[in-house]
């Protein structure tokens, strides 16, 4: 035990740890590779804030996506093909090709261990059409996505969980990561976390650290997403003084429950649900007359919001959109959407065998995050090296951008990405590290900076609350960087967003206490968040296109030929913004496929 002293509060007990691996976040991908790295007999440790199976991943829904072929003929060519079709030409072709191909070894894997996946009548996984997933090369629906009814994020999590303790993984539970430790050569040593039950802070050395922390769809005002996503691997990347990779662009889901955002799985109309407008019409035939309503997200959002800003919105302030469920019968909806169908009762009162759903597009994913290549580990992108690796630190899942969903990420491969890339992680842990081998020191001030960070929020006595700073932030991203933007707006967004990020510095805290302090973990979280939704509506007021997510109204077009690139972001402690940007890897991993972007779209 040592302790270090801050003036204001006396001594910070400080608990050191060594493993050879530390995960941080206990979600699919994070516990895919914890226990990965724990079978691979590396002493490893996964550090997260809230209990590992009520991470944000349990409410994944509809399943995950893998050429398996149990319900009609599928390739995983051609899961690639709707894979970079579906990033809108922004994805990495060697990792989405690594994702594709893996994909079906992986899920054989998951069921191996345990998972309960729903099954065909001949005891096959069963598998539901998703948006965007095609056979022969985008010509008809393929049945892709493996379903544990509509509960499949949950049934994957408590499997990895208990094959993590199988492993003997050890788990630190509601500890809040504040910092990476890095050395003065640029390498990662570890992370250092504040324990939220008993206030005492940890420094984990490791031989390597893995960031495993999920999205920050809590930048917006309306998500799917978990409380808990507040982008902290993000944050503490960027305090690193690293990039995030391509945050510009965000995912909204077209069926968030009116209201309350909660999610209604794509797979409701992948079982034969339908959207409506206000004069009752099928519109999506309009929009996307062969995918309907399940062509991508992007489309379906982007068409939805296109109903009701001409007026062809439901309810009194026609403002959503009825999804309908009804004509799918009591049995089925009992059967393959049992979840939906609670979720619909609960947050708007419908009783889906006799009525609509209100609806609404509502914040889903982070396509972009923390850069790595196909072995998770994370880009340091600096100068002309843009491929160049910060030694000792690994990114997984939605945290991470490697970069496979591009510009726009289909259904399914959400969770798909967490166990393809979680494990690789695990293999790339097993074939870099010796177990037990001995780790130098760290740096004598290693985790100094981070606590006077800490403490300096800990004794913040300015005049904004958090709640009131957050909300400032949640209504100026769901305003200025949302389904559709345009230069005036994103602009504006700027502005607003450098104006809180500078409030940040005039938030106050009333409880200083350490123990249980939720109060100082929602400064923490929004210092994060701050940190994620400037580096997204700065990257997004720079492309000056429209791809995928992002739908750029004064720029309606897809501009292979001035940015076709990455973006990467970094900011500083002063919450400055700076811009670079990194090619897409068009280069595939064997040439089995080559998908090179047709005629730009227009949006
Ligand atoms: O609609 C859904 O079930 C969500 C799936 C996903 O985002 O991959």
């Amino acid at each position: 035990m040592n302790a270090i002293s801050k003036p204001s509060n006396g001594a910070y007990r400080i608990v050191d740890h060594t493993y050879d691996v530390v995960v941080v976040g206990a979600g699919g991908a994070g516990l895919r590779a914890t226990f990965g790295m724990g079978a691979a007999g590396l002493k490893t440790a996964c550090i997260t804030k809230v209990f590992p199976t009520r991470s944000h991943t349990v409410a994944a829904q509809g399943g995950v996506g893998a050429a398996l072929g149990n319900m009609g003929e599928d390739d995983w060519r051609w899961h690639m093909y709707d894979t970079v079709k579906g990033s809108d030409w922004l994805g990495d072709q060697d990792a989405i090709e690594y994702m594709c191909r893996e994909a079906i070894p992986a899920i054989i894997e998951l069921e191996h261990y345990g998972v309960p996946f729903s099954r065909t009548e001949d005891g096959k996984i069963y598998q539901r059409p998703f948006g965007g997933h095609m056979k022969y090369y985008g010509k008809e629906p393929a049945m892709r996505a493996c379903a544990a009814a509509d509960r499949t994020g949950h049934a994957i999590l408590h499997t990895l969980y208990q094959q993590s303790l199988k492993h003997n993984c050890e788990f630190f539970v509601e500890y809040f990561a504040l910092d990476l430790i890095m050395d003065e050569e640029g390498a990662c040593r570890g992370v250092i976390a504040w324990c939220l039950e008993d206030g005492s802070i940890h420094r984990f050395r490791a031989q390597t650290t893995v960031l495993a922390t999920g999205g920050y769809g809590r930048a917006y005002f309306s998500c799917t997403s978990a409380h808990t996503c507040t982008g902290d691997g993000g944050g503490m990347v960027l305090r690193a003084g690293l990039p995030l990779q391509d945050n510009e662009f965000v995912q909204f889901h077209p069926t968030g429950i009116y209201g309350s955002g909660c999610l209604v799985t794509e797979g409701a109309r992948g079982e034969g649900g339908y959207l409506t407008n206000s004069e009752g019409e099928r519109f999506m035939e309009r929009y996307a007359p062969t995918a309907k309503d399940l062509a991508s997200r992007d489309v379906v959002s982007r068409a939805m919001s296109m109903e009701i800003r001409e007026g062809r919105g439901v309810g009194p302030l026609k403002d959503h959109i009825h999804l309908h469920l009804e004509h799918l019968g009591a049995d089925i909806l009992h059967e393959r959407l049992p979840g939906i169908s609670e979720t619909a009762k609960i947050f708007a009162g419908v009783d889906v065998t006799k009525e609509p759903i209100p609806m609404l597009p509502t914040v889903h994913y982070n396509m972009g995050g923390i850069p790595t290549n196909i072995h998770c580990e994370v880009l340091a992108a600096t100068g002309k090296d843009q491929d160049k690796v910060v030694p000792g630190l690994m990114a997984v899942g939605e945290a991470a951008c490697v970069s496979v969903h591009g510009a726009n990420r289909l259904g399914t491969n959400s969770l798909l990405d967490l166990v393809v890339f979680g494990r690789a992680a695990a293999h790339r842990a097993a074939e870099t590290i010796r177990p037990g081998a001995t780790q130098a020191p760290l740096p004598p001030k290693a985790g100094e900076a981070s606590l006077d960070r800490f403490d300096r929020v800990r004794n913040a006595k300015g005049s904004t609350s958090v709640s009131e700073l957050r909300l400032n932030m949640q209504r100026t991203m769901q305003t200025h960087a949302a389904v559709f933007r345009t230069s005036e707006l994103l602009k504006e967004g700027v502005e607003k967003m450098d104006k809180v990020a500078a409030g940040y510095s005039d938030i106050k805290i009333a409880d200083r206490s350490l123990v249980w302090n939720s109060d100082l973990m929602e400064a923490l979280e929004l210092d994060n968040l701050i940190g994620n939704a400037l580096t997204t509506v700065y990257g997004a007021d720079a492309r000056k296109e429209s791809r995928g997510a992002h739908a750029q109204e004064d720029y309606p077009e897809r501009d292979d030929q001035n940015w076709m690139k990455h973006t990467l972001a970094r900011v500083d402690d002063k919450y400055a913004v700076s811009l670079d940007y990194r090619d897409v890897k068009m280069r595939t991993l064997t040439n089995e496929v080559q998908v090179f972007p047709p005629k730009p779209r227009v949006y």
